[in-house]
């Protein structure tokens, strides 16, 4: 295996206060998707525009094929392809056009362009939508071309920073489809940034979550899954219900309030823990809205290592990503 991309203590300081990167270290090998999972402001952005020589670290080194995002900045940009968490492409363009632009600003002799525009907007069912404007495409329509705009240039690598945010369940598990396509299809190594954990369970190979610049833990989804321990078990009551009772029921490794009337109970196995449960809440004689047993998921990863929800972060980026596309509709 051969590592594609390396970093050593990147790190990034805005302003000589804020640290958003914070002694960075990750290694991505060739051909696999990596993913950077991480709430609103943990960096994944800013680490993304280091390696993309964007942005110049603070301090630390990264080096992507071998080159040194510093010294030989021009050569790495030759190689990678980039899709900004921001919408970049000119409404006032056509799909085709935009992808036209690229090609001519990376010097792409006219009929290798022609051709690789084609076949990429054959791969995301754009063919018939690339001579229209891009100021009446949809926000689906609109993610593909951003995707696609990124692999004009036939690059090594491709960075894709929030490929999904904001789209519905529909159009983001098409876009998985694509990205899969062009690991595969293409030779392309991948390094995606998401606030979804099921986009990185589906997609990613390895994956680090960073927060406040730094990372938490990197593995497999499996293995970081496997990490955890154990199963959780989650009741909501009809009336108001304290988790300390509960701490003492056999084989709870931890019992905590979370939410209205509801018990997260972590167990070392929910089906040895189960009965017990039940003999407390029979005993009790509580009454229950809802009892679900939960094998560890990445959501439940990130929330053992960030302390929190990634979900909780969700509806302001959602917002966010709303607004961008109404923005891009008017
Ligand atoms: N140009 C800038 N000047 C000053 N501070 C910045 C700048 N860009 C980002 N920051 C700060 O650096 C930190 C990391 O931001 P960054 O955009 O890298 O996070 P992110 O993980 O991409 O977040 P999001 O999920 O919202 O996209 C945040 O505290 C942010 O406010
Ligand atoms: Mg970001």
């Amino acid at each position: 295996m051969v590592n594609i991309i390396e970093t050593k203590n990147l790190s990034k300081t805005y302003n000589g206060k804020i640290k958003a990167v914070d002694n960075l270290n990750i290694t991505i090998q060739e051909g696999e998707i990596y993913g950077l999972l991480g709430p609103n402001g943990a960096g994944k952005t800013t680490t993304i525009n280091m390696l993309t020589t964007r942005l110049s670290p603070t301090s630390g080194t990264a080096t992507v094929a071998g080159l040194d995002v510093i010294k030989d900045s021009m050569k790495v940009r030759r190689i990678l392809g980039v899709v900004p968490q921001d919408l970049t492409a000119d409404e006032d363009l056509t799909g085709r056009e935009n992808l036209e632009l690229v090609a001519k600003f990376y010097d792409v002799p006219r009929e290798k362009a022609k051709e690789r525009i084609d076949s990429l907007l054959k791969m995301v069912e754009m063919t018939e939508a690339s001579t229209r404007y891009v100021k009446g495409y949809s926000g689906g329509m609109r993610k593909r071309l951003e995707l696609i705009i990124g692999l004009v240039n036939d690059p090594k690598i491709l960075f894709l920073d929030e490929p999904t945010l904001g789209l519905d369940v529909q159009t983001r598990s098409l876009m998985w489809k694509y990205v899969r396509q062009i690991q595969q299809n293409l030779n392309v190594t991948i390094i995606l940034t998401s606030h979804y954990l099921e986009e990185i369970d589906a997609l990613a190979e390895h994956v680090s979550i960073v927060d406040h610049g730094k990372i938490l833990i990197t593995g497999t989804p499996e293995e970081l899954k496997a990490s955890l321990k154990g199963d959780v078990i989650t009741v909501s009551f009809k009336e108001q219900h304290e988790a300390e009772a509960m701490k003492n029921i056999s084989g709870v490794i931890e019992a905590t309030d979370s939410g209205p009337n509801t018990v997260r109970i972590k167990v070392e196995n929910a089906d040895d823990s189960l009965p017990g449960i039940i003999n407390f809440i029979s005993e009790n004689k509580l009454s229950t809205v809802r009892l679900t047993v939960t094998k560890p998921t990445l959501d439940e990863v990130f929330l053992e290592y960030t302390g929190r929800d990634i979900r909780s972060e969700e509806p302001t980026d959602a917002r966010k990503a709303m607004m961008n596309m109404r923005r891009v509709r008017q």
